[in-house]
């Protein structure tokens, strides 16, 4: 059972997680909680702890694959190693902005729903799209990158807005004042 951020930690060096990778979820999880913590505040019912393990392990796939296909993979490894189902979905659904349905099709991704839907979701996909390697960097960078690689920009911006309008404040913002 996968209950902590340390055994998250500890399931990276099991599956040979590359250093990056490792630092790169450490700072995901940071900006993940940092808006957990936010959304908390303001009276929302989040939990911190599923936000915490699926942030830690969200890239956990990518010791067995590159390509998009890594968030389905981590997802697997999660749910085999007892993280139970809902840290399983924040994985299989933080690539992207999400993936569609006819996208998953053209990407020979397994039929699943690839959509971020229920907060904590959308806050994990979100401060993924935050940070670079390990290092948070503005939102507008990842604008340009999916504009560059012909990816859904508007589900992005989409993704954000809707982060915004039920905090009351930009989720950009929240995440620069608030993690170092
Ligand atoms: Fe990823």
């Amino acid at each position: 059972m996968i209950g902590s951020e340390e055994e998250a930690a500890a399931l990276h060096r099991k599956y040979g997680s590359d250093e990056r990778i490792v630092s790169h979820c450490r700072m995901v999880t940071k900006v993940a909680l940092a808006l957990a913590e936010e959304f908390r505040r303001r009276g929302y019912e989040i939990d911190n702890k599923a936000v915490g393990v699926a942030a830690m392990l969200h890239d956990i796939g990518r010791s067995r694959v590159q390509t998009v296909r890594h968030g389905v993979e981590g997802a697997e490894i999660a749910e085999r190693e007892g993280a139970g189902k809902k840290v399983s979905a924040i994985i299989q659904k933080h690539v992207g902005a999400g993936i569609s349905p006819e996208e998953a099709k053209s990407l020979g991704l397994p039929d699943l729903d690839y959509i971020p839907r229920t907060l904590e979701e959308r806050i994990v996909c979100f401060a993924d799209k935050m940070v670079d390697g390990g290092k948070v960097r503005p939102f507008e960078e990842e604008v340009r990158r999916f504009t560059v690689k012909k990816h859904d920009v508007r589900r992005l911006l989409g993704l954000r807005e809707r982060l915004r309008e039920e905090l009351g404040e930009d989720p950009e913002k929240v995440v620069f004042d608030n993690v170092k």
